[in-house]
């Protein structure tokens, strides 16, 4: 559906994107995961065909660069910095774009987003009053008015409670299941683990690795830790298969406690970079 081939962008002296190369199926969640920096709203801005990359190649559905505005129309973008007008309403930022884009049937369209947002209810407010969660929802919707194939968020939790963040990867699973083929940028590895069919570990403009959570849990997590008490001695072992371990430490009895501890997406990034996702 979308394939960047080997692309590379500098400003100045800073080198935001270092032969990054990524090819994402049709209907899968594909995370970009990586720090503040790492080259991944970059990365998003020469998808969409808006940032010329240095070199390299970017291709749409087999149908060529999106700089070709045809091309284009089949990517929606739901950019990191919101890109709505505070002073209008929901509804009418919405129509906005409808219009902007010249969907046939604005108006319908209109209705339909502010449904599947479930921001029904607000649609004539301001914007200016609404939570940074609904904004957030709203510019989703805002990507999405032309109903494109592809659809692009970045960092599209930025800024929002926990709650309205559980509202928007619903919002995100529904989307997929409803056929869209989503990037999905973000720094917090929870939530790649949650929502993402697989994930592409970026550090330095640069894909460290792709796959699913298991397999790069496989790849670079190393050891679990499984942590045994008997009274109020406790031991901790490091094992490849935490469950034989558990296993070994029943048989030899007296066991009043077990705790078992799992590589995650930190220990991989851990592993693959030397340095850990948290800030
Ligand atoms: N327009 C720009 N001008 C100069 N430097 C930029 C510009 N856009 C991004 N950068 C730099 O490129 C690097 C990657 O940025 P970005 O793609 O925004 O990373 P991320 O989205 O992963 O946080 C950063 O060092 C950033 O400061
Ligand atoms: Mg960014």
């Amino acid at each position: 559906m979308l394939t960047l081939g080997d692309i590379r962008k500098r400003f100045g002296a800073t080198t935001a994107v270092d032969g990054l190369s990524l090819q994402v199926s049709a209907g899968e969640v594909f995370g970009l995961l990586g720090p503040n920096g790492a080259g991944k709203s970059t990365s998003l801005a020469i998808a969409t065909g808006l940032l010329a990359a240095d070199s390299g190649s970017v291709d749409l559905l087999g149908l060529g660069s999106p700089t070709n505005a045809s091309v284009r129309s089949h990517l929606g973008l739901a950019p990191q910095e919101i890109t709505l007008y505070a002073e209008l309403t929901a509804r009418e930022n919405l129509l906005f774009f409808a219009r902007l884009y010249g969907v046939a049937n604005a108006r319908r369209r209109v209705e339909e987003l502010l449904a599947i947002v479930e921001l029904e209810s607000r649609a004539n407010d301001r914007i200016g009053t609404f939570s940074g969660g609904m904004k957030r929802r709203l510019n989703l919707a805002a990507a999405l008015v032309h109903d494109p194939k592809v659809l692009l968020l970045d960092e599209p939790t930025a800024g929002v409670d926990p709650q309205s963040r559980n509202r928007i990867l619903e919002l995100v699973r529904t989307l997929a299941r409803a056929g869209k083929t989503i990037v999905y940028t973000t720094h917090y590895m929870e939530e790649a683990a949650k929502i993402c069919d697989r994930v592409g570990i970026v550090d330095h403009g640069r894909m460290l690795d792709v796959g699913t959570v298991a397999q790069l849990v496989t790849r670079h997590g190393g050891h679990s830790a499984v942590t045994v008490s008997r009274g109020d001695q406790d031991e901790r072992v490091l094992t490849a298969d935490p469950v034989a371990e558990v296993t070994r430490q029943f048989a030899v009895g007296g066991v009043t406690g077990v705790r078992v501890e799992s590589p995650d997406l930190e220990a991989v990034f851990l592993a693959l970079t030397g340095r850990s996702l948290r800030e």
